[in-house]
């Protein structure tokens, strides 16, 4: 990796236009799904996406517990998202901090409004996201490994959640931030839509962008969101064309 300066900011874009790991501005890092890659659980799935590594698993729907979030006329999707001590460069101290239960909310939001819940009143989805290598975008990746999940376990649903990160890096819009984009770029913009409407079902957004920016960054996850898409299907096809004697 190129360095600059005294503070040892690495060089994001090349003079030809290209990323710290060779990308384009509109290049995805590679991908790979496996549905079904748990024994015990409903639903399952494993992600690796760059250098990130997610596990999710799905419960349900089942009994509420706590008992007293338990809703009449819909189920309740409750997830949990957490990053592994040994995810990241340093130590991460284990247990639910701020930003897991932020990105625990987001995600159980986004699926809230895609599940069909009235389907099964008094009951919870349960939505666990284990981040085992963390490398920017683990709230899409995470995302991503969920609704597969989810699918996996046969929750019906409007369709499956896409999910991917925009933002900017010396001065350009590019999609599928990677760890040194993230951490030394000018924005960063994680979003999740649903592929048929192109209703976003999350989005949020740290750093500055112009409306022009905005716009434009839009329109890329909208691109990455579609071929993240086609990959969750890919999986999922793979899964039940080879049936239980899948990964797990
Ligand atoms: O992972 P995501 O991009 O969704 O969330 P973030 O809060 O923007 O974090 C970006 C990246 O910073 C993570 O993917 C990790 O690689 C890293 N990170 C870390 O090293 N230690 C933490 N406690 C949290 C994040």
């Amino acid at each position: 990796m190129g360095t600059v300066g005294a503070k040892d900011v690495p060089v994001l874009m090349s003079p030809d236009g290209l990323r710290i790991d060779g990308r384009r501005e509109d290049e995805i890092r590679p991908i790979r799904i496996v549905a079904g890659a748990l024994r015990q659980a409903d639903g399952s799935a494993f992600v690796e996406w760059g250098h990130n590594k997610v596990m999710a698993a799905v419960y349900g729907p089942r009994e509420v517990h706590p008992r007293h979030l338990q809703e009449n006329h819909k189920a309740i999707v409750q997830c949990r998202y957490n990053m592994a001590a040994f995810s990241v460069d340093e130590r991460k101290r284990p247990g639910l901090d701020r930003r897991s239960q932020e990105i625990s909310k987001v995600i159980g939001e986004a699926f809230e409004s895609v599940v069909f819940a009235e389907e099964f009143p008094r009951t919870s989805i349960d939505v666990y996201i284990e981040v085992l290598q963390a490398n920017a975008g683990t709230r899409c990746a995470g995302l991503v490994a969920a609704s597969v999940a989810l699918a996996d376990a046969g929750i019906p649903m409007v369709d499956l959640l896409p999910a991917v990160a925009v933002g900017k890096v010396a001065g350009e819009i590019v999609l599928d931030l990677k760890k040194e984009e993230d951490n030394y770029g000018e924005a960063d913009l994680p979003m999740a839509l649903v592929p048929q409407s192109g209703r976003l079902v999350l989005l949020q957004m740290e750093g500055h962008l112009t409306r022009e920016e905005l716009a434009k960054a839009l329109d890329l996850g909208v691109q990455g969101c579609r071929e993240v898409h086609a990959k969750m299907k890919e999986a999922l096809r793979t899964r039940y064309a080879e049936g239980d004697g899948g990964a797990a």
